[in-house]
């Protein structure tokens, strides 16, 4: 039998770990066993962990059928993996996917719908859950693909994807009005990605971060203003829309308190802090829902090579933002996760481990 290993995460404890090891598992008809192959840690495979509950993260990978006990979660995580066995016509041994995968060494999925550009995992216990995270590209049918920038792709691809489909739907609704649009944890991979598609297309960018951040995210160039979360009072009061990828109460509380009914939107996307953030903004970014519109506005070959067109600009300009750290192992990854989770990893550094 061939070994294999997970690695998990107190549902009430980020910070507790494990690494279970036990053998492969077996397939049945219909089925295919992934190697998974080379992942990245940032902070939104924290978020998942936050949200495992609320959100139903901890579903996709469920810790019983790999002999681990009910308070342990599997964080998911994006990278590539190798299809090494395969019960199903059209996914064949030595195939190679991008994907949402479990930190672990193997994964067995359920492929549906399999055409050129991949397949689905079909597997029941996934049914329920958002259809975006269940679909394996193979990197032979994506126009997004190239072998020199598979690092680029682990770290970045969900996050600009939100990035591109949150710039878009802000456009798409004439900014909703605004002069200013604010983003915070301004330093973090999805929001530079989001202020690099929206920057010069009309309102006033400004960046919030920690102050020790603020060179990193000036140094990008695609924010007009840079402040430090303490210098919100220096703000323009402008019409304003805010998109909070921190979750920090005290900032919200601060925009506010500043611009009064100039904020005139607040949408939560996402939660750096680690603390909810959905009923204190009133107004959740989602980013399935523009992508459904999209495919009915551009088809789905329309969205996907715009989506690659975009990638292809913003991957030549970011591959000089990231510092990749490449990790190897059970081990590496566990230290990267408690890295990320502590907020030790400065914003340059985009964590890679090679299983
Ligand atoms: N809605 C969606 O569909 C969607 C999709 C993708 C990502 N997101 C969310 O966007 C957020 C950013 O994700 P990312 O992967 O792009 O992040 P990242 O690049 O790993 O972000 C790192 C930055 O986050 C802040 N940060 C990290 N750990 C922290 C901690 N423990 N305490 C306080 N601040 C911390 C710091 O920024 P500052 O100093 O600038 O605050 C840090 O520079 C996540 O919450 C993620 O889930 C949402």
């Amino acid at each position: 039998m061939t070994p294999s290993w997970t690695f998990a995460v107190g549902r009430d404890d980020l910070g507790r770990t494990t690494v279970a090891d036990g053998p492969a598992p077996e397939l049945a008809d219909g089925e295919a066993l992934l190697r998974v192959d080379r992942v990245g840690i940032t902070a939104n495979n924290v978020t998942y962990a936050v949200l495992g509950e609320t959100m139903r993260y901890w579903e996709f990978f469920p810790a019983g059928p790999r002999g681990l006990g009910a308070e342990w979660g599997l964080p998911p995580l994006w990278g590539f993996a190798e299809v090494v066995a395969s019960t199903v016509r059209g996914v064949e041994p030595g195939q190679r996917v991008y994907g949402y995968l479990p930190p672990a060494g193997h994964l067995v999925v359920r492929p549906e719908r399999v055409d050129a550009g991949g397949f689905r995992d079909g597997s029941v216990h996934r049914a329920e859950l958002p259809s975006p995270y269940n679909a394996y590209r193979l990197t032979t049918g994506d126009a997004a693909y190239q072998a020199a920038r598979e690092d680029l792709l682990i770290l970045f691809r969900p996050l600009f994807f939100t990035s591109f489909m949150l710039a878009d739907q802000v456009a798409d609704n004439d900014f909703y009005g605004a002069r200013t649009l604010v983003l915070s944890s301004a330093s973090s991979k999805t929001a530079y990605a989001a202020a690099f598609e929206l920057h010069g297309r009309g309102p006033r960018l400004v960046g919030l971060t920690s102050p020790g951040n603020v060179a990193f995210t000036e140094s990008l160039g695609c924010y007009d203003t840079v402040l430090p979360y303490d210098r919100i009072v220096d703000l323009d009061l402008d019409p304003t829309v805010y998109l909070d990828l921190s979750g920090a109460p005290g900032v919200r509380a601060a925009l506010r308190e500043c611009l009064g009914d100039r904020l005139i939107r607040d949408i939560a996307v996402g939660l750096t802090t680690g603390i909810p953030n959905a009923d204190a903004a009133g107004e959740v970014f989602f980013a399935p829902n523009q992508m459904r519109k999209r495919r009915r506005d551009w088809g789905r070959d329309g969205l996907d090579q715009r989506f690659a067109d975009a990638w292809q600009r913003f991957a030549a300009v970011a591959a000089g933002w990231v510092d990749v750290h490449a990790g190897a192992g059970p081990e590496d990854l566990r230290q990267a996760w408690l890295e990320v989770l502590a907020g030790r990893t400065p914003p340059r550094v985009g964590h890679v481990v090679q299983l």
